[in-house]
């Protein structure tokens, strides 16, 4: 059993860490500052609400608990977003991470899982992204996120912080159970929007782009579930604490399905129409992301659980029934 700080905890795929950490025995704090997230979502864990770039607040959390380690969810996520502001981008998710790094190379705190983003690569120059795959991110979200992947290699050879940086490709789905899901606003991503318009609680779906270089002339993304995604970090965690160096893995289904199919998916798994309008390309939209997780198969023993796309839907779906019904 570990005692773990979760940044973010309260957020999408900090929520369902939280559930699976707890569910593995480990102790967890969690630290939010609810800017994306909600109070509810991280269950019955000890929560902090606050900034992650609050040195002082970081320093009292540290000395009143001795921390194994720290699960970094905690960071702004829009592409469109960041390339509008990316000063707010920089400012969160770079230095406010180094805050955090400071204050856990302060206090003793060795380990850390970090929610790194296939948006590192940029527009792929091959059909399947490993680790070797370039990184030229397209945007000031993933050159945010790939400064720390860079600082972190920084701080292992000057400080001895270990840590993994887990990029994840199209995060998707819901907890089995029910419990926690998806919650966004405002909702940007594919697969909750879908299920949104066909529930008739959203206008026709917008299709943007219908002229890429794919089969139907729809982008392609590797959509993984919410909690292979937690499986992993469990994993990368095992990983630290046997003493491994750091390192950064991709994490996808190693499955595109285009937006056209992802929508196919909905209509069967909902039974119900939906509604769409085809639209201009969104800018920043690579044709095709798709992962080789194959390095994290073979260095963590990831088994994706999930991984059937009608699947990952139909989890997602039970939950937007829920929480229609709170
Ligand atoms: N899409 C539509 N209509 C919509 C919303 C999305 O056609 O209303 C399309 C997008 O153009 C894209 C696909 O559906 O082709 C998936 O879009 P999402 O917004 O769901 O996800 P992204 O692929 O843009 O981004 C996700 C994460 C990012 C991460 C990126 C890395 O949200 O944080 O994956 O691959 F950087």
């Amino acid at each position: 059993m570990k005692k773990l700080l979760v940044t973010g905890g309260c957020g999408y795929i900090g929520s369902h860490m939280v559930a699976s950490l707890q569910r593995a025995g480990h102790d967890v704090v969690v630290l939010d500052d609810l800017s994306s997230g909600w109070r509810e979502s991280s269950g019955g864990a000890t929560t902090c609400i606050g900034d992650v770039g609050d040195r002082a607040l970081l320093d009292e959390l540290f000395r009143q608990h001795a921390f194994d380690g720290v699960l970094h969810f905690a960071s702004l996520i829009e592409v469109g977003e960041s390339v509008d502001n990316p000063a707010i981008y920089y400012r969160t998710n770079v230095a406010k991470t180094l805050t955090l790094l400071e204050a856990m190379i302060e206090h003793g705190v060795g380990v850390l899982v970090f929610s790194s983003t296939a948006a590192v690569f940029g527009e792929p120059c091959r059909p399947l992204i490993d680790e070797s795959h370039p990184t030229q991110p397209l945007n000031p979200y993933g050159a945010s996120k790939l400064m720390i992947e860079r600082v972190l290699a920084d701080f292992e050879l000057a400080h001895g912080l270990r840590s993994v940086s887990l990029r994840y490709f199209n995060a998707a789905g819901a907890s089995p159970d029910g419990t926690i899901g998806e919650r966004h606003d405002p909702e940007t991503h594919l697969v909750p929007l879908a299920l949104q318009t066909a529930m008739g609680v959203r206008p026709a779906l917008k299709v943007f782009g219908r002229d890429y270089p794919t089969g139907d002339g729809t982008c392609i993304r590797d959509y993984v579930h919410v909690c292979d995604l937690a499986d992993a970090h469990l994993l990368a965690l095992e990983y630290l604490f046997e003493g491994q160096p750091t390192a950064r893995f991709n994490l996808g289904s190693g499955s595109g399905f285009s937006v056209q199919e992802v929508l196919d998916s909905v209509e069967r798994v909902t039974g119900r129409r939906v509604p769409f309008t085809d639209a201009p390309r969104r800018a920043g939209d690579p044709a095709r992301l798709v992962a080789d997780a194959g390095a994290a198969k073979a260095t963590l023993g990831w088994r994706p659980r999930y991984a059937d796309l009608d699947t990952i839907v139909q989890h997602a779906w039970a939950w937007e029934q829920k929480r229609a019904l709170l």
